[in-house]
């Protein structure tokens, strides 16, 4: 169970999550169990232990030792739910619930913006297994989503913002009307870990990539489904056991060692985040700086309304006339700035995003684009990095 308690700051919480009632002989930090086989006094105790296995119980390795639901319990507080399950990266915690809700015949609603892999999914396996996609534009309103919703549609999903092109949905809105007709309503939370509550906003399992701020260190890859509702809880528990998801125990104790500093990690990135998004945004060569926390973006408003805080992860789209190759030829002069997939690490990152993002029903970003995660290096010498690199943009 999550041990959260409203009265508690957020990085109280942090230093004290998941370690109550885990046995670790007085030492601070919950242990790292490692195994397969769990001993049973007798048989009738085995069996009971089984009955148990949406509960914690010690069962067998595959269902979870102490170290994964030491973890299991922090981030259930984290994202404000009471139940998570911990499966092997960021892509199965969105998987697993597209498996637990949906069957041949039915039909699913996912964003146009959505990650990569998330609509790979949807358009293979899926598919495979007689589900139907229907993309629809990220910020679309109630009333157009309602137009969407079929006899058989099971889930809605949610990402917001998009990870490579930033648009925020407005998720009260279009997470009550999918309710009302009886959706599951699934959101990749893992831009909001912290700063945005998920099911005080009407979604039923929240997504996140604990490889993203929770690792924090670019050392492992995890993932995590939280739920509220004891019904979807055991959707999600049965979905993920009768799947065999497992984690390694060494990289939920690892993630248990990074969300200790998430806080201050969060608060010193994201500022950061938005020194360097101001200075691109004052920049001629730039278009577009889409950071959801900066005034005048793109979706700040609904970013205003619905979070109390930001990460670090945003997209610039440069003036149309600057040329893709000019803008590649800056991001591969950069000498601090790292070029690489993933984000919430302690090192800055860039990504060229214009022909990576895969639409099928909303229009293109109005020039070329490019992703940018920012680390916890100095912002001055972060800047001084990009101004020298930026002398690299030609128009055609
Ligand atoms: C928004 C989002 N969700 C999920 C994932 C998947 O996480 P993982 O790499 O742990 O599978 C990513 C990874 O980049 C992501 O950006």
């Amino acid at each position: 169970m999550a041990d959260a308690s409203d009265r508690l700051g957020r990085d109280t919480h942090l230093t004290h999550l998941g370690r109550a009632g885990v046995r670790a002989e007085g030492f601070v930090n919950p242990p790292l169990v490692r195994g397969s086989t769990v001993l049973h006094a007798d048989c009738a105790a085995r069996t009971e232990a089984g009955r148990k296995r949406f509960d914690q119980a010690l069962v067998y390795g595959l269902l979870g030792t102490p170290t994964h639901f030491a973890l299991e319990d922090a981030i259930a507080a984290i994202e404000g739910g009471t139940r998570c399950q911990i499966v092997s990266s960021g892509l199965a915690a969105i998987t697993v619930p597209l498996l637990a809700y949906l069957g041949a015949g039915e039909h699913c609603l996912v964003p146009d913006s959505v990650y990569g892999p998330s609509r790979h999914f949807c358009d293979t396996m899926l598919r495979r297994l007689g589900v139907e996609t229907t993309y629809y534009v990220p910020t679309i309103g109630a009333d157009a989503l309602a137009g969407l919703i079929r006899p058989e549609t099971r889930v809605l999903f949610l990402e917001s913002p998009g990870s490579h092109s930033f648009e925020m949905q407005d998720v009260p809105a279009l997470a009550a009307v999918a309710r009302a007709r009886g959706l599951a309503v699934l959101m990749d939370n893992t831009w909001g870990i912290q700063t945005f509550q998920p099911f005080r906003h009407g979604v039923d399992v929240s997504i996140q990539a604990l490889t993203k701020y929770i690792g924090g260190h670019s050392d492992l890859v995890l993932g995590a489904v939280t739920t509220a509702d004891p019904a979807h809880w055991e959707r999600i528990r049965a979905a993920a056991t009768t799947l065999g998801q497992y984690a390694s125990p060494d990289d939920c104790w690892l993630a248990l060692r990074g969300l200790r500093t998430l806080g201050v990690r969060l608060r010193q990135q994201a500022a950061a985040g938005l020194t360097v998004a101001r200075w691109l945004a004052a920049r001629p060569e730039v278009q577009q700086v889409l950071h959801p926390a900066l005034p005048g973006a793109p979706g700040h408003d609904i970013w205003r309304r619905d979070y109390d805080g930001a990460c670090s992860l945003f997209g610039v789209v440069f003036q149309p006339e600057i040329t893709v190759e000019s803008m590649i030829a800056m991001l591969d002069s950069l000498a601090l700035f790292g070029i690489g997939a993933s984000w919430g690490g302690f090192e800055s990152l860039a990504l060229p995003t214009t022909g990576t993002i895969r639409r099928s029903v909303s229009p293109p970003l109005p020039g070329p684009a490019a992703r940018f995660h920012i680390g916890l290096e100095d912002t001055a010498d972060l800047i001084a990095d990009l101004e020298q690199a930026f002398s690299r943009l030609r128009s055609r």
